[in-house]
């Protein structure tokens, strides 16, 4: 296997002024891409702006040899996302990848939390995914070639106490990937999400040091490199990375049991009856087809076929 190169790339990395985001810029221009180098600058919850933290990995980069642009939008406006990627095609001609990687946190436990934490975290994790890859989508559509790469957590697939914001915008990322995997397809662009985690400021108080010690962000960097390189074939996968564990997890389906004849009645007490056919997780599958493939479980209850929707 040859080194992976990427002379010849341009690549936006959101939130790139620190923790995770800044070890893919530095090692995205140390392979030869040219980087746009984004970040707000504010503090772990949001507030406030500066342009040192995106500066300063610029200057890294630049002083390393490679090439770099710095950005200062936030990711969660529509306008910030069209100017991060007018920053690439400005300075660098186009936008072959983008790692949504800004976040912030504001946690609180459900009875306690308020509408403006709730809509800030949706906006820069969820939002923010889209504002940044809908209009870098339409530069790698016209050029035939993207990778994108977002950013969920266990925290939203598998959930995690006083997060209810962060678990459901990083839950919501998993829609985005979704929708840029189907509709980028036929145009050579993949999509994938990883699960990271990593000794930051965002995890500093909630790990143990002796834990927080072992998950240098630098570990989870080569999956990140890995998903949006050429070599990589696969899309709308998702990856749990830290400290060296590598590992695929998935949303799948499982073929369940079917009750009545799809004209008759059915009772609660029918499924009550048929619970563990209905929980069990047997033979269970990735739709690798989109919802379209969970259709095919109705087959048996179905004559002449199912419309599969509108295809624009
Ligand atoms: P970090 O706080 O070190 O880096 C996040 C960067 O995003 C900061 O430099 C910040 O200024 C920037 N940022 C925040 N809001 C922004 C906005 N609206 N526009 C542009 N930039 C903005 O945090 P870390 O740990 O490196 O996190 C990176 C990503 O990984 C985040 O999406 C986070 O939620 C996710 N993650 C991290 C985990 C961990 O263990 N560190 C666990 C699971 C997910």
């Amino acid at each position: 296997m040859g080194e992976i190169s990427f002379e010849g790339r341009v690549a936006i990395v959101t939130g790139a002024g620190a923790g995770l985001g800044k070890t893919y810029a530095l090692e995205l221009a140390r392979r030869g891409a040219k980087v746009v180098v984004n970040d707000l600058g504010g503090a772990r919850d949001g507030s406030g702006a500066s342009s040192s933290a995106a500066d300063q990995v610029v200057d890294e980069i630049k002083q390393a040899g490679g090439q770099a642009a710095p950005n200062y939008d936030s990711v969660a406006t529509i306008e910030g996302g069209a100017n991060i990627v007018k920053t690439a095609v400005d300075n660098f001609g186009k936008v072959d990848i983008v790692i949504n990687n800004a976040g912030i946190l504001r946690d609180k436990s459900i009875v306690k939390m308020e509408e403006q934490e709730w809509d800030l975290v949706m906006a820069v994790h969820l939002k923010g995914a889209f504002c940044v890859t809908q209009p870098a989508f339409k530069v790698m559509k016209a050029n035939g070639y993207g990778r994108v790469v977002n950013t969920a957590s266990g925290a939203g697939l598998y959930g995690n106490f006083g997060q209810i914001n962060y678990s459901s915008a990083k839950m919501g990322v998993l829609g985005v990937m979704h929708s840029v995997h189907i509709e980028g397809a036929k145009y050579n662009i993949k999509a994938n999400t990883i699960a990271p985690i990593a000794a930051s400021r965002l995890t500093e108080d909630v790990m143990p040091p002796e834990i927080f010690a072992k998950l240098d962000p630098k570990f989870v960097t080569p999956l990140v490199i890995y998903l949006v390189s050429e070599e990589n074939q696969d899309s709308d996968m998702i990856f749990n990375c830290a400290a060296g564990w590598f590992s695929r997890t998935a949303i799948m389906c499982a073929p369940g049991t079917i009750i009545g004849d799809g004209v008759g009645d059915i009772s609660a007490e029918q499924v009550q009856e048929q619970w563990s056919k209905i929980t069990s997780l047997d033979e269970a599958k990735v739709l690798t087809g989109g919802v379209n493939d969970s259709f095919g479980y109705l087959a048996p209850l179905m004559t002449g076929g199912l419309s599969t929707g509108p295809k624009k």
